[in-house]
C-alpha cells in the first residue's frame, strides 16, 4: 500500500497568528523548523506533495536544502482561499494525483504527528471506508471543526459556523485525513464557499450517509496545531514531554517532567535528572547516572554511574564511568574525563584528557593537556596554553601531585609520579620522579608587622 498513496501537506498558509517573519511552515520548533517535524513523518509513506503559497520560495528551498532526498514536489497556491481550495489546486497542478490509490492530507502546522499515528490511519482506511478523519476529544475545543457523527457517516462544522449547541461537542477534527483518491476528487469539486469564512473547506467533503468514517485518538498531544506563539511554545513542551514520558516508562528517573528538557532519547535506565536539565537530542547518557539541577549537557556522553552537580555545563565532550563534576563545573569541546576522575567546582576544562581516578578539586582551568591517571592537582591550577598565537601542550604523568596554586607554561612535560610544589610557575620539563619548587623565598623578620599594619588610634 505504501507506494499507493500521495501524501498531500498543506503549507500555503501566512501564519498570521505567529506573528513572524517567516511562513509557518518555517517557524522554529526546536532547533528545526515546524515543516521538518511534518516531513519525518511522513517520510517513506509515499510521494509528497507541498501545497505552498505564501513567501513559497522560502518553504521551497528550505525542502530542497534540508531534505533534497525526498520525493517532494511543489504545487503552487496563488491565492489562499481554503483548505478545501488548497486540495483542488492539488489536483489540478498534478497530473498523476488519480494513479495514487490514496491520498492522505495534513496540514504544515501539526509537528507532533508520528508515523505510528500515519500508519493507524491507512490501517483504518484498509477496513473499507472511503474516507477516514483523525479525531481527538477536547474539552476547551474553541477553534477546531466540531465533529458531528451522523447514524451513517458524519459531517464537520467549523467554529464559525456551528451552532451554540454544536460549540458544545468536544470531538474535534484534527486536520490529518486519509481518503480513497476517487471519492476525494469527486466530492472536492462540488464544496461550494457559502460559509462564514467564504472559503472552500476541505472538511465538507465528509457527510453524512457517505462511507466515511471518524476515527478518535485518545491522546490529544499528537494533534497540537500551531497558530500562535503560545501554541508553539506549548508544541515545544510537546516535543519534550512525550520523550520524558518515554523515558520515564523505560526506567529514567526524571524527578519533575514538566520543568525537565530532554531531548535525547539515549538515557539509561536507573539514571536520575533533577528539574531544570537540559540535555540535548545528540547527547548519551549511560546507566544510573545523577545529573543534578541546572546542568546543560551539549553533543556529549556521559557514562554508567558518572554524576553531574549542579550547574556544569558539558559541550562535546566525554565524561567516564562514574567520575563526579561540578558543582558549577565546564567541560568545553574536546574534553574526555577519566573513569572515577573528579572536578570540583569552578574547574575549566578544554580539549584535554585527564585520566582515571584523577582529581581537579577546586578552581582551575586545564586546556589543551593530557593529565595520567591518579594525578592529583591542588587548589588553583592554572595551564597558560596560549601565547596570544597559537595554542600548546601541558603533559602530566601518571600519579603526579600537582601544588595549589601552580601554573604550567605550556608547551611543558611534567613527567610520572612528580611533585610540584605549592606556588611555584612551572616553565622547564620535568622527570619522572622530579620535584620542583619555582616560587619566591620567604623571608620572615619578627615584630616587623606593626609597621605595615595601619590602624587609626596608632600614632
Ligand atoms: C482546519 C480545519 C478544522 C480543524 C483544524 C485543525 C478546515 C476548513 N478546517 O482549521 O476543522 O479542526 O484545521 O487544526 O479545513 N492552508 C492552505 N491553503 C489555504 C488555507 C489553508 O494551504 O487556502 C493550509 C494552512 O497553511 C494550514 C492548513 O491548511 O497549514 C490549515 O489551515 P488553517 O487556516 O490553519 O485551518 P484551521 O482554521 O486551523
Ligand atoms: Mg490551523
Amino acid at each position: 500500500m505504501s507506494n499507493n498513496i500521495a501524501v498531500v501537506i498543506l503549507a500555503a498558509g501566512k501564519g498570521t497568528r505567529l506573528k513572524m517573519d517567516v511562513p509557518k511552515p518555517l517557524a522554529p520548533l526546536h532547533k528545526r523548523v515546524l515543516l521538518d517535524y511534518v516531513l519525518d513523518s511522513v517520510d517513506g509513506l509515499g510521494d509528497i506533495y507541498l501545497i505552498t503559497g505564501h513567501q513559497n520560495d522560502l518553504v521551497e528551498s528550505h525542502v530542497n536544502q534540508n531534505r533534497p532526498e525526498l520525493p517532494a514536489k511543489f504545487i503552487l497556491q496563488k491565492e489562499q482561499l481554503g483548505t478545501g481550495h488548497a486540495v483542488r489546486t492539488y489536483f489540478e497542478g498534478n497530473p498523476d494525483s488519480e494513479k495514487y490509490d490514496y491520498t492522505l492530507v495534513m496540514c504544515a502546522d501539526t509537528p507532533l504527528i508520528t508515523k505510528d499515528i500515519l500508519e493507524e490511519l491507512k490501517e483504518e482506511i484498509s477496513k473499507g471506508p472511503d474516507a477516514v478523519a483523525a479525531t481527538f476529544e477536547e474539552s476547551t475545543p474553541f477553534g477546531y471543526g466540531r465533529i458531528i457523527r451522523a447514524e451513517h457517516g458524519f459531517t464537520i462544522v467549523e467554529e464559525k459556523d456551528a451552532t451554540d449547541e454544536q460549540r458544545l461537542i468536544k470531538e474535534v477534527n484534527s486536520g490529518l485525513y486519509i481518503f480513497k483518491t476517487s471519492y476525494l476528487k469527486s466530492h472536492i469539486f462540488d464544496i461550494d464557499s457559502n460559509n462564514k469564512a467564504g472559503e472552500f473547506y476541505l472538511t465538507d467533503t465528509f457527510k453524512e450517509d457517505a462511507n466515511v468514517k471518524a476515527h478518535l485518538f485518545a491522546d490529544k498531544s499528537y494533534f497540537m496545531g500551531v497558530n500562535d506563539l503560545y501554541q508553539l511554545a506549548r508544541a515545544e513542551r510537546g516535543l519534550v514531554q512525550r520523550n520524558i514520558r518515554k523515558l520515564l516508562i523505560e526506567g529514567v528517573r526524571v524527578l519533575d517532567p514538566s520543568h525537565t528538557y530532554i531531548y535525547s532519547k539515549n538515557v539509561g535506565i536507573g539514571s536520575v535528572i533533577y528539574p531544570n536539565v537540559h540535555i540535548d537530542e545528540t547527547s548519551t547518557i549511560g546507566k544510573n547516572v545523577t545529573i543534578e539541577p541546572g546542568c546543560f549537557v551539549v553533543n556529549s556522553v556521559i557514562e554508567d554511574g558518572a554524576t553531574l552537580k549542579a550547574n556544569t555545563y558539558v559541550t562535546d565532550s566525554i565524561v567516564g564511568n562514574g567520575a563526579k563534576i561540578g558543582p558549577m563545573a565546564q567541560l568545553r569541546p574536546g574534553s574526555e574525563i577519566g573513569a572515577g576522575a573528579k572536578l570540583g567546582n569552578f574547574v575549566e576544562v578544554k580539549k584535554s584528557k585527564i585520566g582515571e581516578n584523577t582529581s581537579v578539586s577546586h578552581l582551575s582551568y586545564v586546556g589543551d593537556a593530557e593529565i595520567g591517571r591518579e594525578v592529583n592537582i591542588g587548589c588553583g591550577f592554572i595551564t597558560c596554553n596560549y601565547d596570544g598565537a597559537n595554542k600548546h601542550k601541558t603533559i602530566i604523568g601518571d600519579g603526579s601531585f600537582i601544588g595549589s596554586d601552580s601554573q604550567m607554561i605550556a608547551p611543558i612535560t611534567i613527567g610520572k609520579e612528580c611533585y610540584v610544589a605549592s606556588g611555584s610557575t612551572i616553565n622547564q620539563n620535568m622527570n619522572d620522579g622530579a620535584f620542583a619548587i619555582a616560587r619566591g623565598r620567604q623571608t620572615t623578620k619578627d615584630g616587623m608587622a606593626r609597621r605595615f599594619i595601619k590602624k587609626k588610634d596608632r600614632k
